[in-house]
């Protein structure tokens, strides 16, 4: 039987990488990497990175296909997103129909964590229910980059005995649910981050979080909100691409 593992690596820094992540990096016979285009040439460079430094006694193999981009133009969010998963299941299709051998291992490096903001997982199931070829999955996981931000800010993600609610730039413009005082925002294009200004919410905000650009920002969201969106716009413009995570919380941690 064919298999595939679906591989954590951490959100930037590869001292993230687990040990049980290199166990499996050092099974994977061919990697597949989709490739996100030039701007996000470092996150490559991470996985390139990874596999030079923890795979040590085993020959692999690099196959690398440009990514689907998904239609933001489509009007209706989630049907924009399934056809986008469903390019990427006939690319996996193809990866693993082709360039794996029976008895093979196929690894994909996940950014951050499989289980958080990513298809790959959910992908892999749609082509196992599609029937047409027969493999094996496993996860490993990773550590995200919300865990990075609590890190590096030196903070708990919930205040003591509540609630946090995970959420995109795009959800947050709808406002907090009822009884959520703290709110970590991923997947921000620039325009979430204002939805709570006017409240008194503390900001604990990171941008390329584990790597060596990383920059951290902390306060009242009322009094950093101008200085975040300036050096938001200005990283984006040097480095041509930005991935920032930040944690809302309306009640002070006590
Ligand atoms: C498609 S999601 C992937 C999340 C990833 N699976 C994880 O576990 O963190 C991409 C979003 O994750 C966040 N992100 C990932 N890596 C980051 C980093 N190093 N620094 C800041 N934010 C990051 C950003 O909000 C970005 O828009």
């Amino acid at each position: 039987m064919k298999k595939v593992l679906i591989i954590g690596i951490g959100a930037g820094n590869p001292d993230y990488v687990t040990m049980q992540a290199v166990k499996a990096l050092n099974e994977v016979d061919v990697f597949f990497v989709l490739d996100k285009g030039e701007v996000k040439e470092d996150l490559v460079k991470l996985r390139t990175t990874v596999c030079e430094r923890f795979i040590t006694d085993h020959p692999y193999r690099v196959v690398e296909v440009a990514s689907p981009m998904r239609n933001t133009g489509d009007p209706d969010y989630k049907s924009g997103v399934r056809s986008w998963h469903d390019e990427k299941a006939a690319i996996f299709s193809r990866f693993i129909a082709t360039e794996l051998k029976e008895g093979q291992v196929g690894g994909i490096l996940i950014w951050g964590d499989p289980s958080l903001y990513d298809s790959t997982i959910r992908v892999l199931q749609q082509i196992i229910a599609d029937g047409k070829i027969a493999f094996d999955y496993e996860v490993i996981p990773g550590i995200t980059s919300v865990q990075a931000l609590a890190a590096q800010h030196k903070i708990a993600l919930n205040a003591i005995g509540e609630p946090v609610h995970t959420t995109t730039g795009r959800k947050l413009l709808e406002g907090l649910p009822q009884g959520v005082d703290t709110v970590v925002v991923m997947l921000d294009n620039g325009s979430g981050i204002r939805a709570l200004a006017d409240e008194d919410v503390d900001i604990y905000w990171g941008a390329y979080l584990g790597t060596p650009d990383e920059v951290l920002i902390s306060g009242k969201l009322a009094e950093r909100v101008d200085e975040i969106e300036r050096i938001r716009a200005d990283l984006r413009a040097r480095k041509g691409w930005i991935m920032d995570t930040y944690l809302l919380r309306r009640t002070p941690d006590r």
